[in-house]
């Protein structure tokens, strides 16, 4: 840890939280969209691995932030258990909202204060694509919990996921830039 400036000592130290939050959370979610398409839920299974792809997008983005910033991304992987998809979803939400409502605008007040613009932008990125699982997250509780397996949840869908951000979108093409990043649409990746 000894390339770190001490004036970068905290946000370093929040970047490798992160990293670690969004590594396990891609570990997660992909068990659970093995999980879910066992159960049937291709639909929720296809949200689970859009959701997973944006975590690891999301991780590599601050491990290269914590690189520039002379340290070294690693964090340990937890274990974890898969229970039902609708355990499983209302974990993923909790995950989710725990980073959107607590973690995220922590840190990023911190980078705020020390104008660290490179880890801003990292944190921004992940905090608003996280909104965007957790509202997709809340859909298929809701229609899982109703009984609607015949919903989007039954059956593999495409979902799109910003190749920048993460930001994760149902819709084929909902703007013609990401709304976060503003990546053009037409890079985003098509998950199943
Ligand atoms: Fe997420
Ligand atoms: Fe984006």
């Amino acid at each position: 840890m000894s390339g770190i400036a001490a004036e970068n000592a905290v946000t370093v130290q929040n970047l490798l939280a992160a990293f670690e939050g969004e590594s396990n959370a891609h570990a997660k979610y992909t068990a659970f969209a093995a999980k879910a398409d066992e159960e049937g839920l291709h639909g929720a299974a296809s949200l689970f691995r859009a959701a997973a792809r944006a975590e690891q997008i999301h991780a590599g983005n601050h491990a290269r932030v914590i690189g520039q910033l002379g340290a070294r991304a690693e964090c340990e992987i937890h274990s974890f258990e898969a229970k039902s998809t609708l355990e499983n979803l209302k974990v993923a939400l909790n995950g989710e909202k725990y980073e959107i409502d607590t973690m995220y605008p922590g840190f990023l007040a911190e980078a705020t204060e020390r104008k660290n613009t490179a880890a801003i932008r990292t944190f921004t990125g992940a905090l608003e694509a996280e909104k965007t699982h957790a509202r997709l997250y809340s859909e298929a509780i809701a229609l899982l919990q109703a009984g609607k397996k015949d919903s989007w949840i039954g059956e593999a869908r495409e979902f799109y996921v910003c190749p920048v951000c993460g930001y994760t979108s149902e819709t084929e093409e909902e703007h013609e830039r990401c709304p976060v990043c503003n990546c053009p649409w037409e890079r985003f990746e098509i998950i199943r």
